[in-house]
């Protein structure tokens, strides 16, 4: 049956509540748990879903989860739990269908020990071992003991783990301590302690798992939330854009005028359970059986995309909004689907639309952009985010207002290349009802405003090429990618998250990475670490073109169309540890990732 759109209000995630603010710091104790929420409209079933929220109020939580509320400057503590466990302590298994043929976590001792890992295993089974978490803070600048490397998971401190796996996972488990080995503070097993220090400019950045070979899974069952930096001298001074009282400090809450928005597509089985695809079928028709030894993953599908639009967890939400201007934060936060964004009057109108109302686009990423840009259509790939005012003063009250989808229900190609979503579910996504204005609106009109001022990095001394590729099947012809990579450009040679690291910048080095996209889709590429600029695109047959103009600001991840050269610039800051890849999170779990080196090992 169709799900009703329009009915619920949109949800705002609460604002996570630290344990403790003292000594300069605010320390939270974050927990992964499952728990049921209603995503489906009211009268529809509820659904089963893992999220984050405050560890020692269990009765809170939901997805996305709480809000993290960070000041420049000021380091946040997280200690992250894993409490992926039952009422008696039990561990629970994934919600999900694991594919134990990938490169994954694999906690040792388990049905599937390290041996049987790889693609040359016998049949796989159903994995329903205890569940490995990682959390990683997209776009923050940390050192790699809090960055959440994929292999730097842990397991439940659950009661049956039993003598076969290791209380705390794999070899980069000692991540998970040291940071709290170094500072002399207390560490349980199934926890991690994370610092972040906040150095960097006011921003929307977001926390979600990061796992080996889980990421996709963990994240579509409902590991993501916000965490919005604010303040220092790179902020505004309050008041001047809508939102956020001066007084955000009393209740820790943002003022209604500005508002986090993650969207992410999700489908649902009749029983409101969440769905995802337990076998190849689902990408191309590849109907198994598994064949031993083949290099084709029984389960692991290259994309995917849901019927169901979902906004801060609830499907096809609807906002009152006053006749002012909003700001609006916005996060894709789906697995594999790019957004193209319009605010239309008619939800069902032919493609592409009419838009009824602009966005200024204030921030991305990294960052508020050196000017604000008026834009009709915003386009949003996996895990990128948009700061953005709309305006709606003006707007006489009763007016109904969409948020449509106008990018694809398939793999992206670029703006105008792809088919556009299905008008009747994926091609919409929320609705603003208009209602009369209440008090005055004394933020600053957008194209009056002028935003802190642009600090661009100096001149790179290193030129790196890297490339994206695809690995086709010899076992199955005709079937699609076998599995998404990274590789070298001259030769283009696939490399493997277990190859030893090729891009190795020194401390403190500006470089620019030239990325060639081999394949025949776009890939939003996010480099950990780092926040970085555009310097442009380059099709291998074409003329070069700088930045989108909502791209001037620093950002953490970028789309790589087909066909071509999309070329960064970074400044490395911090030694250690850290990785790169695609953020389509399929590809990402099936080595479209790579790991690299700040500085000497
Ligand atoms: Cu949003 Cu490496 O992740
Ligand atoms: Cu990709």
């Amino acid at each position: 049956a169709a799900v009703p759109k329009y009915v619920t209000p949109l949800a705002v995630p609460p604002v996570m509540p630290p344990v403790s603010t003292a000594n300069g710091l605010d320390h939270y104790v974050i927990g992964v748990r499952r728990f049921r929420q209603q995503i489906l409209p009211p009268g529809s079933p509820a659904t089963t879903v893992w999220g984050y929220g405050p560890q020692r109020h269990p009765r809170g939580f939901q997805t996305p989860g709480h809000t993290i509320e960070a000041r420049v400057g000021r380091p946040v503590r997280v200690t992250w739990v894993n409490a992926l466990m039952d009422g008696d302590g039990d561990y629970l298994p994934h919600l999900l269908p694991v594919d134990p043929t990938l490169h994954w976590a694999n906690p040792p001792g388990g049905v599937f020990g390290r041996d049987s890992r790889p693609r040359f295993a016998s049949t796989p089974g159903r994995y329903r071992g205890p569940v490995p978490i990682v959390t990683h803070l997209h776009g923050g600048r940390n050192d790699q003991d809090s960055d959440g490397y994929p292999e730097a998971w842990y397991l439940p401190a659950a009661r049956n783990l039993g003598e076969g796996y290791a209380r705390v996972g794999s070899q980069y488990a000692p991540f998970g301590a040291s940071f709290a080995a170094r500072e002399g503070i207390s560490w349980e097993p199934g926890s991690a302690v994370f610092q972040y220090t906040n150095d960097q400019p006011p921003s929307t950045l977001w926390y979600h798992d990061h796992t080996l070979g889980l990421t996709r899974l963990n994240v579509y069952a409902g590991l993501a939330a916000f965490y919005l930096l604010r303040g220092g001298s790179a902020d505004l001074p309050p008041g001047v854009l809508p939102g956020p009282a001066p007084a955000l400090g009393d209740s820790g809450r943002p003022s209604y005028h500005e508002i986090p928005l993650a969207i992410q597509d999700r489908s649902f089985a009749a029983d409101g359970s969440l769905f995802y695809p337990g076998s190849r079928t689902y990408f191309d028709g590849f109907a198994g059986p598994y064949i031993p030894g083949s290099d084709m993953s029984p389960i692991w599908n290259p994309e995917f995309f849901g019927d169901t639009m979902v906004v801060n967890g609830r499907t096809w939400p609807v906002l009152a909004v006053r006749p002012r201007r909003f700001r609006f934060r916005i996060l894709n936060g789906c697995n594999t689907r790019v957004l193209i964004l319009k605010i239309v009057t008619n939800p069902r109108a032919t493609r592409p639309a009419a838009s009824a109302v602009p966005f200024w686009q204030i921030g991305s990423d990294g960052g508020f952009l050196p000017a604000p840009v008026e834009l009709a259509a915003l386009l949003v790939a996996p895990a990128e985010r948009m700061d953005v005012i709309v305006d709606f003063t003006g707007i006489p009250a009763g007016t109904e207002l969409f948020l449509i989808n106008e990018g694809p229900d398939g793999p992206f190609q670029g703006d105008g290349k792809s088919p556009p979503a299905n008008p009747e579910t994926t091609g919409q996504v929320m609705k603003f009802t208009v209602g009369s204005l209440v008090g005055r609106d004394i933020s600053v009109p957008p194209a009056q405003l002028t935003l802190p001022s642009f600090v661009p990095l100096g001149r790179a001394s290193t030129t790196r090429k890297v490339g994206l590729l695809e690995h086709t099947s010899s076992a199955i012809p005709g079937a699609g990618p076998a599995a998404t990579l990274l590789g070298t450009v001259p030769g283009r040679k696939p490399l493997m998250w277990s190859d030893p690291i090729t891009e190795n910048p020194p401390v403190g080095a500006t470089e620019t990475w030239e990325i060639h996209n081999f394949t025949v889709d776009a890939h939003p590429i996010h480099i950990h670490e780092v926040q970085f600029q555009l310097v442009g695109r380059q099709p291998f047959k074409g003329a070069a073109r700088g930045p989108e103009r909502g791209e001037s600001g620093y950002k953490d991840t970028v789309i790589a169309y087909p066909g071509g050269i999309t070329t960064i610039k970074a400044r490395f800051e911090h030694p250690g540890l850290f990785v790169w890849h695609c953020h389509i999170l399929e590809h990402e779990d099936n080595e479209m990732m790579r790991p690299y080196r700040i500085g000497p090992a």
